[in-house]
């Protein structure tokens, strides 16, 4: 690996800030356990799955439309803390959520670990049915989930030091080095921002046409050889005949072979310095019995253990 200076170590992190049970049921599925014995990470992992409820504020009115902004920004800003300790070390750092809220603590975490120990820019690989890219003013749902990676590239920018004014320039990812993977429900104004911008986007259209394989040679030929690489992987991305629970689902989605193409892919590089893996959420499992929150773990288990240097042969 290219940019991490304890290639064979593996910072952990691990938080559910909302009700959903997935770093537990991801991690109790033994996927640290087959990280340490099957690839041999030496794993960093405080053996907790933080909540955050010590942050969570008495009350939390809406600002700008944005639902719950004081919890998310406390949240999000204590797990960039975590993420820039563990990169900061030279480790790859892995961080099992949540939802997606959540990338706005990992990426401006380990954006300010790369700059401060390499000097360097980031990409970000963004795999998703969604583009999170909504401001607060073209959110309609007010979900900060859906605003990510705006607040991360200063499309949306709050003054508020407690409503993410805490991103400083220090965390940010530059809209050029940003690349989204199986995009297929994205609203009218973020299709405008992606437009506006010139961000570059593979949607499952795109999928369709070329095939994974060229994508992924676009997608990373984008990036350049020269980058360190944070995958932020959401498992709604993957159809939801093989991921269903999912708080978003969308159907048309990647195959299980397509997701774990991008990971190893992603791995090939050698540039991979963090991954989140996010929104597998098995508490949403819609069936009389939890087969689909199994599948969906297990799928996540899988992506993770692709991007991290597990090939079939
Ligand atoms: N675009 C929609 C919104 O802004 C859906 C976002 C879904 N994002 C997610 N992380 N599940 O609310
Ligand atoms: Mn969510
Ligand atoms: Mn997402
Ligand atoms: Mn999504």
């Amino acid at each position: 690996p290219k940019f991490l200076s304890k290639p064979d170590q593996l910072g952990v992190v691990a938080c559910k800030p909302g009700v959903d049970a997935a770093p537990s049921a991801l991690i109790e599925s033994g996927l640290l356990s087959q990280l340490r014995n099957e690839l041999g990470y030496k794993i960093h992992h405080d053996d907790t799955i933080h909540s955050y409820k010590e942050l969570m504020p008495a009350s939390d009115p809406d600002v700008r439309g944005m639902k719950n902004p004081l919890a998310v920004s406390a949240v999000t800003k204590k797990l960039s803390e975590q993420v820039y300790e563990q990169a900061k070390e030279g480790r790859c750092v892995l961080t099992l959520g949540g939802d997606h809220s959540i990338a706005i603590g990992t990426v401006s975490g380990t954006a300010k670990a790369i700059r401060e120990r390499l000097g360097r820019e980031m990409a970000v690989i963004w795999v998703d049915a969604h583009a999170d890219i909504n401001t607060p003013e073209t959110s309609d749902s007010g979900n900060i989930h859906g605003m990510p990676v705006a607040f991360l590239t200063g499309l949306a920018k709050e003054t508020r030091e407690d409503v993410f004014g805490w991103l400083k320039d220090e965390h940010m990812l530059s809209l050029k080095k940003l690349v989204y993977i199986g995009l297929r429900d994205v609203d009218r104004g973020e299709k405008q921002i992606l437009r506006e911008n010139g961000v570059r986007a593979f949607s499952m259209h795109d999928i369709d046409r070329f095939g994974i394989g060229r994508v992924m040679e676009m997608a990373l030929g984008h990036i350049g050889n020269d980058t360190p690489i944070h995958l932020s992987f959401d498992v709604d991305a993957l159809d939801p005949m093989v991921a269903p629970s999912t708080g978003t689902p969308v159907r048309g989605g990647l195959t299980l072979r397509e997701g774990d193409y991008i990971a190893e892919c992603v791995h090939e590089t050698g540039s991979l310095i963090a991954m989140d893996l996010v929104e597998v959420n098995p508490t949403l499992e819609p069936g009389i019995n939890d087969i689909g929150a199994h599948e969906t773990v297990r799928a996540g288990c899988s992506l993770v253990r692709c991007a991290l240097g597990e090939s079939l042969l």
